[in-house]
């Protein structure tokens, strides 16, 4: 389990999305099994979209921002990819877009909103539980943005398979809450985010064959559902395949 964010320093030059992802403290569904079924997965996130109307204009998240607006163009997979502002931005500047999450109610609404902007032939959003399997394509970037449930996944196991299917100078972008936000689901005072370095370690990924760009706790501030902000950590971590 971990979470979202609060704390000083910030980075004005970037965007500050709005959160929309959703808060499973709106009454969420009652997960009983930690390790869910792909079907209870899929169950408990597409209750948790449905709760919430469709954002009219989804936005990028700071950090893919950041990291992707001085790479040109490529293929990209959008790991967990939810409400699909990260996707939207992407094909809106020429990426082509696999965007999987195990939420149907999120990927409909995703090819919705890249049909309406013109994008429908850049993005394939696919309803998938990616723990059961990726697809068999290669890519210039991974994107994995928040990628934190209520319950536990071998989140290891998906990144290190996601990793494998970057083309030689790709990258992998694995973006963390690095702190609590007060409108988060997860207000637990013990929850510890893993820093960095602790999600790059298990990868075990050859220093042959990749290099970490960056692995950093930047500060910003965010805008939550309500339209408070809020000072909150990310855990970024930017790994590019060198061979
Ligand atoms: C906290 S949200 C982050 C969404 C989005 N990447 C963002 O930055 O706003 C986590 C997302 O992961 C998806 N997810 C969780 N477990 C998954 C799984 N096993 N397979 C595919 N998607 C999953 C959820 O449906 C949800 O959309």
């Amino acid at each position: 389990m971990e979470h979202s964010d609060a704390a000083p320093h910030r980075n004005d030059a970037a965007p500050h999305p709005t959160d929309t992802t959703p808060h499973p403290t709106d009454a969420a569904p009652h997960l009983t099994d930690p390790h869910p079924s792909g079907d209870d997965a899929a169950r408990y996130w597409d209750s948790m979209y449905a709760r919430r109307p469709a954002p009219t204009d989804p936005r990028p998240n700071t950090r893919l921002v950041e990291a992707v607006t001085p790479l040109p163009p490529g293929d990209a997979l959008d790991l967990g990819c939810g409400g699909g502002g990260d996707a939207l931005w992407l094909a809106d500047r020429g990426w082509r877009v696999t965007a999987l999450d195990v939420s149907a109610v999120a990927t409909s609404r995703l090819a919705r909103q890249a049909h309406a902007r013109g994008l429908g032939d850049r993005v394939t959003a696919t309803p998938q539980d990616i723990r059961a399997a990726l697809p068999d394509l290669r890519f210039d970037l991974v994107n994995a943005h928040y990628f934190h449930t209520p319950y536990e996944q071998d989140r290891t196991a998906v990144l290190r398979s996601a990793a494998e299917l970057l083309r030689p100078g790709g990258r992998l972008l694995v973006v963390d809450h690095g702190s609590t936000a007060p409108w988060s689901w997860n207000q637990d005072p013990d929850v510890r985010y893993p820093t960095p370095r602790e999600v790059v370690a298990p990868l075990r990924l050859s220093p042959t064959q990749w290099r970490v760009e960056r692995a950093d706790m930047p500060h910003r501030i965010a805008v939550g559902p309500d339209g408070r902000t809020a000072e909150v950590i990310d855990h970024v971590l930017l790994v590019r395949r060198i061979a």
